[in-house]
């Protein structure tokens, strides 16, 4: 493809969760040797850029988004050397590598806050967030940690109270303070001049808090079974003014190494997240669009709406992306079945828009079932049915002892799930039908389609409720993507629009030509469809 797009705008981002990856050394946790020893895998799978989770030193007290140094690698997971070999390596593939940076809080080890709780006159005083009890001797307000409980630990030495919004070993950085921001944009400049791609930046949305530190309102629509930081809207602690300022020096800095990109996670609704492209689309490229991993209802209306609401509000220039899983929300194949997760994976890969795959996904693997003694997130501590171990379980490569994730005999550091035997790599690569030769087929098809990446996104009205029909089109190429989100069958109608061709269906067992006024979709199908020049 000859085009003025980025690779990250044509590309498909597959996020690694690297103690879940691959363990090369035994020890039951994934590193960064194992990565490297995939790239031929995710080369073959047809994607353009792995984003690591956090592979910092660390204590980890939130598995490694709790940094004690920002310029090093976790021995767990190798050495500097490792990164640069991981770097060179997926170069060479043609594969881009993005890394989290996480800025918004350091580990409570770091050397940073262990100076700043020293004493109040310290010089990194100020680089965190200290504020003296209210009258009571009680925390300074009222705002919750996003772990449970109140954001505020006192520190005895020093008598004042620190915040954290997530764990208690997880201080928050004051990026009001320059120095701050100065020492945080050095550490990017570290890791760009290594080489690295750009960076997946944590907690976006949460790092400027109110100046004046004032209470959050009550939140009329929680109810019990809510999770309890949700029962306080959190109006000064999210999306504060002066986030734009800051966005904006990343941005320069990001560019100053030629194409890289910045992608932020930003739990935000539609309208606050479009700001974060910048007026002059001069901030972040991808403001993460989490619709489809908080969507109230799973249905096609709703789907509908949040497609055509987001590529509405997008502003002009702006790159769409979607996303249908992470290392923090049940994997869609749980959420919706594995039947129709073949339907969303199609979605996901046929979108106008950078989607992002999390691991294991691909295969349709599912949330594993943990009893809580073994659980092992900081989160499950206090709300086990919050836990997100159960989406962080070990890449599935074969049938073999532990599914080939760690050597036999090595307990992992979270079991593997009991259907690895007919969800592995190994396994599917031999199915032709299988999810995963799914996947690949339909990352072929997007690389291989300008009218998937590059072209214009429209939906068709349907008179079935339960179907959700789009088409992508650029110059003359036009595709049509028709899915079936109920288990019976359907018939879409595309009146006069001819003869189209069947490029995939989910089920991978049909192609040849159809006529487009009445097309027949079995249970939870999806059809990909060329239908060439438009008509008119
Ligand atoms: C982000 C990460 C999550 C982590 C939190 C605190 O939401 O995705 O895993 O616990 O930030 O760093």
């Amino acid at each position: 493809m000859t085009h003025p797009h980025f690779w990250w705008q044509t590309g498909v981002i597959y996020q690694i969760y690297p103690r879940s990856f691959l363990d090369s050394n035994g020890d039951g946790v994934g590193d960064l040797a194992g990565i490297t020893s995939k790239l031929d895998y995710v080369r073959w799978l047809g994607v353009d850029a792995i984003w690591l989770s956090p592979i910092y030193p660390s204590p980890m007290a939130d598995f490694g988004y709790d940094i004690t140094n920002y310029t090093d690698v976790h021995p767990l997971f190798g050495t500097l050397e490792d990164l640069d070999t991981l770097l060179q390596q997926a170069h060479q593939h043609d594969l881009k590598v993005i890394l989290d940076f996480v800025p918004n809080h350091t580990s409570d080890e770091h050397p940073w806050f262990q100076q700043s709780r020293s004493s109040r006159t310290n010089e990194k005083r100020d680089w965190y967030l200290w504020r003296d009890p209210a009258s009571d001797g009680g925390p300074p307000n009222n705002w919750m940690s996003r772990f449970g409980g109140s954001a505020w630990q006192f520190d005895e030495p020093t008598g004042q109270y620190y915040l954290h919004m997530y764990d208690v070993k997880q201080p928050d950085l004051n990026w009001r303070n320059p120095r701050v921001r100065q020492e945080m944009y050095n550490v990017m400049r570290f890791w760009l001049e290594r080489g690295v791609d750009g960076f997946r930046i944590d907690a976006l949305e949460v790092l400027l808090k109110d100046e004046q530190f004032r209470d959050n309102p009550m939140n009329p629509e929680w109810k019990p079974g809510d999770p309890p930081n949700t029962r306080l809207i959190e109006h000064y602690i999210v999306d504060q003014p002066g986030m734009h300022g800051i966005m904006q020096q990343m941005r320069t800095l990001a560019e100053n190494y030629g194409q890289r990109v910045l992608i932020g996670e930003l739990y935000l609704p539609v309208e606050r997240l479009m700001p974060y492209y910048g007026e002059q689309l001069d901030e972040i490229h991808l403001p993460f669009n989490f619709q489809f991993v908080n969507l109230p209802t799973w249905e096609v209306r709703t789907i509908r709406q949040a497609v055509d609401g987001y590529e509405a509000a997008l502003p002009k220039g702006a790159w769409p992306n979607w996303v249908l899983g992470n290392h923090d929300r049940s994997r869609i194949a749980t959420r919706v079945g594995r039947e129709q997760a073949r339907l969303t994976q199609m979605l996901l890969l046929t979108l106008r828009g950078t989607p992002t795959c999390y691991y294991g996904e691909e295969l349709g693997m599912q949330d594993l079932a943990l009893p809580r003694e073994v659980m092992q997130d900081p989160l499950a501590k206090k709300h086990p049915e919050y836990s997100r171990d159960p989406v962080r379980s070990p890449m599935q490569w074969d049938g073999s002892a532990n599914a080939g994730f760690s050597p036999a005999g090595v307990k992992p550091w979270l079991p593997v799930a009991n259907d690895y035997q007919t969800f592995n790599v190994a396994a599917e690569q031999q199915d032709p039908r299988s999810f995963l030769m799914l996947t690949r087929a339909l990352l072929a098809i997007r690389r291989s389609h300008d009218a998937l990446t590059l072209g214009s996104y429209q939906s068709v009205e349907q008179e079935s409720a339960t179907c959700f029909v789009y088409q992508r089109q650029h110059h003359d190429q036009r595709h049509l993507v028709l899915l079936n989100f109920s288990a019976q069958d359907q018939v879409v109608t595309l009146a006069g629009q001819g003869q189209g061709h069947i490029v995939l269906s989910t089920y991978m067992d049909r192609g040849g030509s159809l006529d487009l006024s009445a097309v027949h979709l079995r249970g939870n199908e999806g059809l990909l469809i060329d239908a060439g020049v438009p008509s008119s």
